[in-house]
């Protein structure tokens, strides 16, 4: 099972759409998904319609309450294992011993029932991110192609520098992944430059795949259907199968 991550602690830059996304291709190439929706705002879970009242819900997991195995929905062609609002309580929630090693545990159990598990995180560095981060092996940073969002690549880099060091040295950064990006303006060229730079400091590089803004993310959002259903010609799902092949190609070598 590959475990993979788009995260940062900035809020709006695209985790979600992202991780749904790459959920979605992978599903419909014939992948087993597991998708693990850790955020309080639920996001990820609304919008592939899991069920989050009175369900096992992945702070269950993280707590020991529930497996992945009893708290995973299997949705289409998917499993999903769905956020609670008491999420954000998790630090004060989680015993104290092995709090780090959580997920990456629970996720271990369940290493031979799916190719891929894709974890999303809320905006911010606590233990629900620290526990994405160690369980996983790559981790893809998106980046909203304005300036104040690459200022949040440098301290999501440092939280990786820390994983590396204490919890799981095989974390690997695929990429930055610059999103919401409208080339035609002058400061999207600015912004790429300074993202590469940022790359090039972090030892790692920024994706050829760019995601455009479009409309039909959120409405496809709204009407609960992965993006690759609800528009597959649109350019913005273009850039997403792109970007797919792009990230699959360096994850499976
Ligand atoms: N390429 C895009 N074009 C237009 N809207 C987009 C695009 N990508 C994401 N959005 C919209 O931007 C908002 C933020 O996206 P998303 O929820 O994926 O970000 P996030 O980083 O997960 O946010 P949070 O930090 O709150 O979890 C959403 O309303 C989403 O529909
Ligand atoms: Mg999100």
């Amino acid at each position: 099972m590959i475990t993979l991550a788009a995260a940062s602690q900035k809020g709006g830059v695209a985790k979600t759409t992202t991780n749904l996304a790459i959920g979605a291709k992978l599903a419909e190439d014939g992948a087993r998904v597991l998708y693990i929706d850790l955020d309080p705002q639920m996001n990820l879970s609304n919008t592939l319609k899991a069920s989050t009242a009175g369900v096992p819900s992945s702070l269950d997991v993280l707590t020991g309450e529930a497996t992945i195995v009893e708290a995973a929905q299997v949705i289409d062609n998917y499993a999903v294992v769905p956020a609670s609002r008491l999420n954000g309580k998790a630090d004060d929630l989680m015993p104290s011993v092995g709090k780090d090693y959580r997920l990456r545990k629970a996720l271990e159990a369940v290493a031979d029932d799916y190719d891929y598990a894709i974890l999303d995180t809320p905006p911010a560095l606590g233990t629900l991110t620290v526990n994405a981060l160690t369980a996983a092996s790559w981790v893809v940073i998106p980046a909203q192609a304005d300036a104040y969002s690459l200022d949040g690549v440098t301290d999501l880099a440092a939280t990786i520098q820390a994983i590396r060091e204490y919890t799981n040295p095989d974390l690997q950064i695929a990429g930055i992944l610059l999103t919401r990006y409208n080339p035609r303006t002058s400061i999207s060229k600015i912004i790429r430059e300074d993202a590469e730079a940022m790359a090039d400091e972090i030892g790692t590089r920024v994706f050829k795949a760019w995601i455009r803004e479009a409309t039909v993310v959120k409405e496809a959002q709204a009407v609960k259907q992965p993006l690759f259903e609800y528009a597959p010609s649109s350019k913005v799902a273009y850039d997403y199968r792109f970007f797919i092949d792009e990230l699959l190609e360096e994850v499976n070598g």
